[in-house]
């Protein structure tokens, strides 16, 4: 696990960024894990750049995302699907039919979550998933108490999850009560993470992600048992850290090899 300490947002957003663009120019047709949140909308805007201008090319890319709310469609502003078609996909030149995101509208939700697995699975496994980290140490909707070792389902989200998701819709009772979320082990069964966290309100739920024990209580915290995690957090989120740790990924990543 590499832990990176930006100065800030913006830094945060380029350093994962740039390891985006650069499994990416190695691998062209990658398997990229996507997250939702405020956290990776600098990231996203990056990438957004760094293909206009400087031509990082996602044609051949393949997408999975974390995490759907039951209930809301595709058209749906507050969706998953939503959020991700207008702060990424509209941007970008990612095949339509090389979108994933779980369907909040399926019939059979738990034969959707089966097949949405298989699908992981048919187009090689995810080489490099994106991650947030909710408050109370959440990964996409894996709230705590959660299976290490679970698969794509069904979670009811927790009143704390709901009341900080409030901001997006109109009250907090507009908040879905359940959603469909990759578990903790389709996660880990990515080839790389990237977590990302910014701000004082993520600073406990770091240092209990990488400095604390391993425990279902803080699912974060799983990350330490996977071969190859960035964890790239800004000064805030950082500031509960107590291990010394390098500023950039380039440094580190070269070190370990
Ligand atoms: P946020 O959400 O990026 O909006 O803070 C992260 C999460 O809850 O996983």
């Amino acid at each position: 696990m590499l832990v990176i300490v930006k100065k800030n947002y913006d830094e945060m957003s380029g350093e994962a960024a740039q390891i985006v663009a650069d499994r990416i120019r190695r691998k062209p047709n990658l398997v990229l894990g996507l997250a939702t949140g405020s956290t990776p909308l600098g990231l996203y805007k990056e990438l957004i750049r760094m293909h206009k201008k400087d031509g990082v090319d996602f044609s051949k890319a393949t997408t999975f995302n974390l995490d759907e709310y039951v209930g809301l469609p595709p058209t749906h502003r507050k969706s998953y699907h939503y959020f991700m078609y207008q702060n990424l996909f509209k941007h970008m030149n990612i095949p339509q039919y090389s979108i994933h995101i779980p369907n909040g509208m399926a019939h059979d939700i738990d034969g959707f979550c089966d097949w949405y697995e298989q699908e992981i699975e048919r187009l090689g496994g995810i080489d490099l998933q994106i991650l947030g980290i909710g408050a109370n140490g959440h990964v996409a909707f894996n709230e705590p108490g959660s299976s290490l070792g679970s698969r794509t389902r069904v979670k009811t989200l927790t009143e704390e999850t709901r009341k900080n998701n409030a901001r997006f819709f109109k009250n907090k009772d507009e908040v879905p009560k359940y959603a469909i979320t990759m578990g903790i082990g389709t996660i880990m069964d990515a080839k790389e993470l990237v977590m990302l966290a910014s701000g004082s309100g993520k600073a406990a739920a770091i240092k209990a992600a990488a400095e604390g024990p391993l425990t279902s209580q803080c699912p974060a915290s799983v990350v330490q048992l996977h071969r190859k995690t960035f964890v790239i957090v800004d000064k805030e989120a950082g500031a509960a850290l107590t291990g010394s740790y390098p500023g950039s990924w380039k440094s580190s990543f070269m070190l370990e090899r």
